[in-house]
């Protein structure tokens, strides 16, 4: 196989084989095929896609390009949940202590910051002495100890998509449905848990701008997760406008600990109360509305919150962070972004703000940045509300002041403010199983 001849055929089109598929991976892994040819590739199947059987075995390929976890070691049903990625998502902070307090295994496997979404292993990596990387045994106790532990793409887990996602990140080719399917269900299906819930997201800050991309991606995810033997399911959730109101590393571990107190922004206590209830009914816990009323409860009674402590604990993180939010470190500085005229806010373009919080430093724009975990914005107002000519729409926070013009202008062009005000938004579109989509 010469890769040239690989990119030449994904080029004009044509499908890859399951054999070509097989040494573009392990070539890749191995470091015999360089980063530009694969760059190439990964742009060339941007534009032409891939056929469903070829996205399925590029998904088994990555999947199997480094360890299987077998996680037969833990006890009870393992159910998992990814996002597809966007601007404030921190539920995967809030729904597995949340799922884990009610009996349920969660062995999760989280990613990084990627384009302008961020990414739970960095969240977790902004709570002192957190361990994302840890031996496997070691994630087996912590999970039938406490009942969760998430982890990175540690040891020799996907490295296919740790490779590929990287790449990713930095020739923008993130947002293609095979690249999104292969990369997500090659870690759900190395990662082993007997059921997957899928958070795909929708709308301007989302990898899926439209809804019916986002139903189209799902319904691939879900066919090739219940192709490898797991359950799987799909809710389509909002990303038109940044899910809760902070933005940025230990600021969201900050919004994900008031929302396990029950005291968390509406929208996003919303969706993961709504995908908790699925992880809880397909871990056999009862019908999705029953489901939904326990996880509700529980959010009440504080048991996920001190899941939570027990799991940053288990893994060298210090708990007294959860308990005691206020010890985060602060930024440096910050800056007040006031709205430049009067209206209502009838859009928000959600990648900008992304962007916005990449640019304090909350993010990476190349493989190697490090990044700030203090850095990132709390929203003032939001998609619907009303504002007066300099109202406070958001404060930025940074390491360095420098930082803030670019940033703050980049926020508030991400603003339209318009003379009325516009429809509500649903937070839940769709639910996606392999047997039907169902519209809400
Ligand atoms: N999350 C992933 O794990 N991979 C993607 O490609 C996008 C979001």
């Amino acid at each position: 196989m010469r890769m040239y001849d690989l990119i030449e055929k994904k080029k004009h089109g044509g499908s890859l084989t399951r054999q070509e598929l097989h040494d573009m991976v392990q070539g890749f892994v191995a470091g015999e095929i360089p980063d530009y040819q694969m760059a190439a590739m990964l742009m060339a199947v941007y534009f032409k896609g891939m056929g469903q059987e070829e996205i399925t075995d590029l998904t088994l390929e990555m999947a199997a390009s480094g360890d299987m976890v077998d996680l037969s070691g833990i006890q009870g049903v393992k159910v998992d949940k990814h996002s597809t990625g966007g601007v404030g998502d921190k539920t995967t902070l809030v729904i597995g202590p949340l799922v884990a307090s009610l009996g349920v295994k969660v062995a999760k496997m989280s990613g990084r910051g990627l384009g302008h979404t961020g990414g739970t292993v960095d969240k977790l990596e902004s709570i002192p002495g957190f361990e994302t990387a840890i031996p496997r045994e070691r994630f087996f106790e912590i999970v039938n100890e406490t009942g969760i532990a998430v982890i990175g793409q540690s040891g020799n887990m996907v490295p296919a998509d740790k490779k590929l996602y990287a790449l990713r990140d930095v020739t923008a080719t993130v947002d293609s449905i095979p690249l999104i399917a292969s990369s997500i269900m090659s870690k759900k299906i190395a990662a082993g848990s007997d059921g997957i819930v899928l958070d795909v997201k929708t709308g301007s800050g989302a990898f899926m701008k439209d809804l019916e991309d986002a139903i189209a991606l799902a319904k691939e995810m879900v066919a090739i997760g219940t192709g490898a033997g797991r359950t799987c399911c799909a809710l389509i959730t909002d990303m038109d406008t940044p899910l809760g109101l902070a933005v940025g590393n230990s600021l969201e571990v900050e919004e994900a600990i008031e929302t396990l107190k029950g005291q968390g922004p509406e929208d996003l206590t919303e969706v993961c109360l709504q995908l908790a209830a699925h992880m809880l009914f397909m871990a056999g816990k009862g019908d999705v509305n029953t489901c939904y009323e326990v996880a509700r409860k529980a959010l009440l009674d504080g048991r996920g919150l001190k899941t939570l402590a027990a799991m940053v604990k288990a893994q060298g993180g210090d708990p007294s962070y959860i308990l005691e939010p206020e010890r985060f470190e602060k930024a440096a500085c910050s800056f007040r972004v006031l709205a430049e005229e009067e209206g209502y806010i009838t859009r928000i373009d959600t990648a900008a703000c992304g962007i916005a919080s990449v640019m304090l430093g909350a993010g990476r724009s190349r493989k190697e940045d490090r990044l700030d975990y203090t850095a990132g914005m709390h929203l003032y107002k939001r998609y619907g509300d009303f504002v007066a000519k300099g109202d406070v729409i958001a404060v930025l926070y940074a390491s360095r002041k420098e930082l803030f013009a670019e940033a703050s202008k980049k926020l508030l062009s991400a603003y339209t403010i318009g003379k009325e005000p516009s429809e509500k938004k649903k937070l839940v579109y769709a639910r996606v199983t392999k047997d039907q989509v169902t519209r809400f």
